[in-house]
């Protein structure tokens, strides 16, 4: 069994590969950018505000939320090579007067407290091993008032042990958490107002996408024109298809959650 900080730094290692935006294209949470704008209306984000991305991954939300509402973003990432491939792509944008980046540790925020006036946090809680503590950390960055989203994957009941593995935790299967256990953690850190959206189709589609990646990807391989190294092509498609009927059974599906840090 893996101890934390292991789980932690081998999901921002495998996010860093190449193959990583091959199956999930530059957005590594269902929905999209969709979702993502979704929750900048829910979050009521407007020009002049200050919001965090915790992890951020290649900055493609950031850059979508910074551009559609005109906020100031800063995005942390556990990975190092993340933020400076995101710094790279705000560049590129237009976007760097309005948009940073800082390697960051969920669990440890490296900002001061009462910073920022939302807080985001898509597809990433549920692989955090300290899910309280980053709680904590995304209330103690906001400015009292501030409001805080989560997009996570959710769990209802056992999985069975393929949706167990270390590739489910880093898929944000393995730890995921029912829906009820994601606002007590945002409300035992001093949130009201607790919010909920389920968008379980988000889900489905995304994993039906991966599949079909995955199937092309394994013909390349077998064709010589793709190399996957160091991606286990058969355990990722049985990840995949068990992904699918958790979801089709009802034990998996994907929901934002809202809070509000209270008034000082
Ligand atoms: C599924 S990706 C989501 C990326 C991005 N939020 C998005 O939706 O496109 C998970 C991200 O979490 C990052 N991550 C994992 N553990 C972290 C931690 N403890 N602190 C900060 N980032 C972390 C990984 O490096 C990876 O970029």
């Amino acid at each position: 069994m893996e101890t934390a900080e292991e789980l932690k730094s081998c999901c921002a290692a495998l996010y860093e590969k190449d193959w990583a935006r091959l199956l999930l294209g530059d957005s590594y949470h269902p929905g999209g950018l969709a979702l993502t704008e979704r929750m900048g209306e829910v979050l009521e984000l407007r020009p002049g505000m200050r919001v965090l991305d915790v992890a951020a991954g290649r900055g493609t939300s950031a850059l979508h939320i910074a551009h559609t509402f005109g906020c100031e973003v800063v995005g942390t990432d556990l990975s190092a090579e993340m933020s400076r491939l995101a710094t790279v792509c705000a560049a590129e944008a237009g976007l760097s007067s309005q948009i940073t980046f800082q390697q960051g540790d969920a669990e440890q925020l490296p900002f001061a407290d009462n910073t920022f006036d939302a807080v985001l946090c898509e597809c990433a809680f549920c692989t955090f091993p300290d899910k309280p503590t980053a709680a904590r950390e995304f209330a103690r960055v906001l400015r009292p008032g501030g409001r805080v989203g989560l997009s996570d994957l959710t769990r209802e009941g056992e999985l069975p042990p393929e949706l167990q593995s270390l590739l489910a935790w880093v898929a944000c299967i393995a730890d995921a958490r029912p829906l009820e256990e994601y606002a007590h953690h945002l409300r035992t850190a001093g949130c009201d107002d607790i919010t909920t959206e389920t968008h379980h189709e988000a889900l489905a589609q995304m994993v039906k996408e991966i599949r079909g990646r995955l199937v092309a990807a394994q013909l390349l391989v077998g064709l010589k024109k793709l190399e996957l190294p160091d991606v286990d092509l058969a355990q990722a498609q049985m990840v995949a298809r068990s992904a699918e009927q958790a979801i089709r059974d009802g034990k998996l599906g994907y929901a934002l959650i809202f809070g509000q840090w209270h008034e000082g």
